[in-house]
């Protein structure tokens, strides 16, 4: 982190711009001792989450139990609903770790984010009415079995019912809060009588880590650095304390829904740019942390912080743009292009602030200005992303001698530059340089799709 103040002292603005850009990194700056305490706060919410109902780290038991041998086989359909598109597939299970997906996208209408749920639930229908039309039909003949990846907090009651508990990442459908997504997405299938049974509700975590584990036996967590952030993770059943039913299995996924940690503030060092942010979102004052990592916010924790440098004069002439007044226009992506832009008179950079964001014309001082901006929230991000995977390595004391695979989706995971380097930097100053023996963070695309196939397999075969 404190390559940041180094950089910021080579840099040859005026006193003022000197001053603000110190000040800005100063405030985005996470200490080695400040990341210890907020790994020290995770790991007593996440106690806290294990022990009682409606603690704000929700620690969600997602019955799922059985660890998935590879050997499985059937064909079963999942859904992905949470990120940017619906994603609908068949999932051919061959046995011996083999797959077979075909997979069809459908774009979700913005509008249908913040609709009706029943719309919702009817527009998902729909689309896998479609492409089972597009597939062949004949495996249609008898009941399809269904693992629905519904990527928000569901308080599940079983591993197919339960209740939405609150709207993340942008959505806010009416008539959803409280009911159940599961029930509600079947009465869809059975308006249009469509032989589909929603087999299980799976959060995207637990879907990654699942589908991982389909192939790893070494996988304990599944972590979502992208839209939203939210990781799952094997827990021994005696620690789920708040946990009333019988049950045999000794271990369960947990759900952590862990954006919502430190809701209570008393860690995360949020600053007025995360409160502008936090204002304007579908959900303030809640999944702080999330906002502060995840790729629907990071641009515009940018946006805000190019706009207080314009306001003081520092920047762009002290001229905004139409595009950069409108909020979420910067996106995150934006920031991933400005970041890896390294040409000298930093040409993408330009791109981005002048074609993309209609700013007249920048200077190559504004667009390192700019680009400083982006540096200092990405690292700040993924250092706060390693806090969260290093209290869950503590929780689970974690030995040196073991072999942790954490399977990892998203879009910040996977594109943003730097971001894997820097969260594996911050894991070395809180565990020392080892950890990476320690560690391993695998890209696991097919997550959510293969992971709750594995699930409703699990599920029909009665063995979760
Ligand atoms: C949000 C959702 C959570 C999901 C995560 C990643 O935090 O609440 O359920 O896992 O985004 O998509």
């Amino acid at each position: 982190s404190s390559l940041n103040l180094q950089e910021l002292n080579e840099f040859d603005g005026s006193q003022e711009q000197k001053q603000a850009l110190k000040e800005l990194g100063k405030e985005f700056e996470i200490t080695t001792d400040k990341l210890r305490s907020i790994v020290k706060q995770f790991t007593f919410e996440m106690q806290k989450g294990l022990e009682r109902h409606g603690a704000k780290v929700a620690m969600i038991p997602s019955f799922v139990t059985g660890k998935p041998t590879g050997m499985e086989s059937g064909t079963y359909l999942a859904i992905d609903l949470g990120g940017t598109n619906l994603r609908v597939c068949k999932v051919d299970l061959l046995g011996n770790g083999k797959v077979e997906i075909q997979q069809q996208k459908y774009i979700v209408p913005e509008a249908m984010k913040v609709g009706e749920m029943r719309q919702l639930c009817d527009f998902i229908a729909d689309s896998v009415d479609m492409f089972l039309t597009e597939i062949d039909t004949d495996s249609y003949s008898e009941t399809l079995q269904l693992g629905f990846t519904f990527s928000f907090p569901v308080n599940l009651r079983t591993i197919n019912r339960g209740n939405l508990m609150q709207w993340t990442k942008g959505y806010c459908c009416t008539g959803a809060i409280g009911k159940d997504p599961g029930l509600m997405l079947q009465d869809s299938f059975r308006r249009k009588n469509m032989k589909v049974n929603v087999a299980a509700i799976v959060n995207d975590t637990v879907g990654t880590l699942m589908a991982h584990a389909y192939r790893d036996p070494t996988t304990f967590m599944g972590i979502i650095f992208g839209t939203g952030t939210n990781a799952a993770y094997f827990e021994k059943m005696d620690n789920i304390t708040k946990w009333e039913d019988d049950i045999t299995s000794d271990e369960m996924v947990v759900n952590m829904e862990w954006g919502a940690f430190d809701e209570e503030r008393r860690v995360l060092p949020m600053t007025i740019y995360d409160n502008r942010l936090d204002r304007e979102s579908i959900n303030p004052g809640t999944h702080i942390y999330e906002k502060m990592i995840s790729g629907m916010y990071l641009g515009e924790i940018v946006r805000n912080m190019t706009l207080g440098l314009v306001d003081q004069l520092l920047l762009f002439n002290g001229k905004s743009s139409p595009e950069l007044n409108k909020k979420w226009s910067f996106e995150t992506s934006h920031m991933s292009a400005i970041e890896i832009d390294t040409s000298s008179d930093l040409a993408d950079t330009q791109y981005v602030l002048e074609t993309v964001l209609g700013i007249p014309s920048t200077t190559l001082l504004d667009r390192e200005m700019v680009k400083t901006l982006c540096r200092l929230v990405g690292i700040r991000a993924a250092r706060l992303s390693a806090a969260g995977v290093a209290a869950v390595m503590t929780h689970c004391n974690l030995l040196p001698q073991d072999a942790c695979t954490a399977a990892v989706d998203g879009s910040v995971f996977e594109f943003y530059p730097h971001f894997s380097h820097n969260m594996m930097k911050a894991l070395k100053e809180l565990f020392g340089e080892d950890v990476e023996q320690k560690i391993k963070f695998s890209q696991s695309h097919d997550g959510s799709g293969l992971g709750a196939a594995v699930i409703a397999m699990q599920v029909s075969k009665g063995n979760s």
